[in-house]
């Protein structure tokens, strides 16, 4: 099981009942579970959108909209079924936020999502966890089912009359692609894990053609402590727009890897160096990754930045899943840029030509770069060939590709431009060949 680790600047909001064995349905209860689904029956749907509102949540998947507006978008009257769809594929490299929820806290999800239902009229809820988290499926499978038989989850829940719930819980089969909002409704009606062209957006037509909200796991999990805080004492929290906390992943070679909760705005740099410990052995930092692998690259003389959606995006690059990677001296980035484009090019679901080639020629460009067979046109290549994927395809995966190379080029150009005339950075990543060579 992953080491918890604490820092006194966290505010312990959603991880409040990791490590404490909370999974267990009577310890969630214990430590005031189920309170606020309570409330909300009590409260009805109109009271729960102006809490999520006034709580200024944003989606915790990446593109941070806001929540309790989303929810807002689905009919009030619907001739088909109404969904709560809750993605916990969790695939974007650097981030790991989702996995410690469903591992210690379980329940705040069942919570969150039923919230949902009864704030937008849902009646069937689904969990999707990510392939590869399949042996979380037993615990979530075990919360829910000890859901059910508490009353909690199924007809007249909480013993009230005429107030049904389900839960479904699925597992994806490994595709970074079904994290995509569309592409995760066609993978859960047994298809093959591809985008939908919007619009329709999937409040209005989705899962089964009904109206769907789709909420990142961490986004769900905060909707119970927002009802037991108060909407506007959790925005509080945060920053300016950017309401309450969020489960920040900080990993690379920092002196204490992990995932702290800190409020929204918190300073990246002190994230790094007070609460992460700092850079490890005392080398010096020489680019961070802030929200998972897709969001552009900062330099260390841009890092004094706080950790919210719109100072990121004003940074020029984006808070994402909130995966920070913090790269040292010794990393080559010619290497990094092509174990990412590496990943986004395995990943491409191949829909669309612009991802499907673009993220190809990528690869191979950057490949041959790398191995030494690069030319100063090569980098101009690459520039322009990423900046032709963006905007140009289904889904943002093209975007999640092209938006880090274009980071790596501009930023580190004399870096790409040295490696062609022979200056290395130390070779730092071991590639999984060696990995798979090594026997591990
Ligand atoms: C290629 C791709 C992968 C994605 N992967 C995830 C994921 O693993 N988890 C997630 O919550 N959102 C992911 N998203 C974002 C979702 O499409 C969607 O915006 C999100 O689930 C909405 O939830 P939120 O509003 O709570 O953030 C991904 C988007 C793209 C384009």
């Amino acid at each position: 099981m992953p080491v918890l680790v604490s820092h006194p600047d966290e505010v312990k909001i959603i991880s409040k009942r990791f490590g404490q064995g909370a999974a267990d349905i009577d310890k969630y209860i214990e430590l005031d579970g189920y309170k606020a689904v309570q409330k909300c029956i009590e409260q009805g749907p109109e009271w729960i959108i102006a809490e999520m509102k006034a709580s200024g949540l944003r989606g915790r998947g990446g593109a941070g909209f806001p929540t309790g507006m989303k929810w807002s978008f689905i009919p009030k009257e619907s001739a088909k079924p109404k969904y709560i769809l809750v993605n916990g594929d969790e695939s974007e490299p650097g981030t790991c936020k989702d996995h410690v929820i469903f591992l210690h806290d379980p329940h705040s999800v069942i919570e969150g999502t039923t919230i949902a239902g009864l704030a937008t009229g849902a009646k069937m809820g689904f969990i999707y966890l990510r392939g590869e988290y399949r042996y979380l499926l037993k615990i979530v499978e075990k919360a829910v089912a000890d859901a059910y038989a508490k009353g909690f989850l199924g007809k007249n829940i909480f013993g009230k009359e005429g107030v049904d719930f389900e839960i479904i819980t699925q597992t994806g089969a490994g595709a970074y692609e079904v994290g995509e909002e569309s592409a995760l409704m066609e993978s859960l009606e047994g298809k093959r894990g591809v985008p939908r062209i919007k619009p329709p957006f999937p409040a209005i037509v989705g899962l089964y053609g009904g109206p769907t909200v789709i909420n990142n796991a961490e986004t769900i999990a905060s909707v119970p402590a927002i009802i037991n805080y108060g909407g506007e004492a959790y925005a509080k929290v945060g920053s300016e727009r950017n309401g309450g906390t969020r489960l920040f992943g900080i990993s690379g070679m920092v002196e204490k890897p992990g995932i702290y909760e800190l409020p929204m705005g918190y300073n990246l740099k002190k994230a790094i160096y007070e609460v992460a410990g700092g850079i490890k052995g005392g080398r010096a930092l020489k680019a961070v990754v802030p929200g998972g692998s897709s969001c552009p690259v900062l330099l260390p003389d841009e890092i004094d930045v706080g950790l919210d959606f719109d100072q990121m995006a004003k940074a020029g690059t984006m808070l994402g899943s909130g995966g920070i990677v913090v790269l040292d001296e010794t990393v080559s980035i010619v290497e990094f840029a092509l174990r990412t484009i590496k990943f986004y090019q395995h990943e491409s679901c191949g829909w669309c030509i612009p991802c499907r080639e673009g993220t190809d020629w990528l690869k191979k460009t950057l490949t041959r770069f790398y191995d030494g067979g690069g030319n100063k046109k090569d980098i101009a290549n690459i520039q322009y060939l990423a900046e032709n994927m963006m905007g140009r395809t289904f889904c943002p995966l093209g975007d999640a590709a092209a938006m880090p190379t274009l980071g790596f080029i501009k930023k580190f150009r004399h870096e790409f431009e040295a490696y062609l005339e022979g200056h290395r950075t130390e070779k730092h990543f071991i590639t999984t060949d060696e990995l798979i060579g090594a026997g591990h």
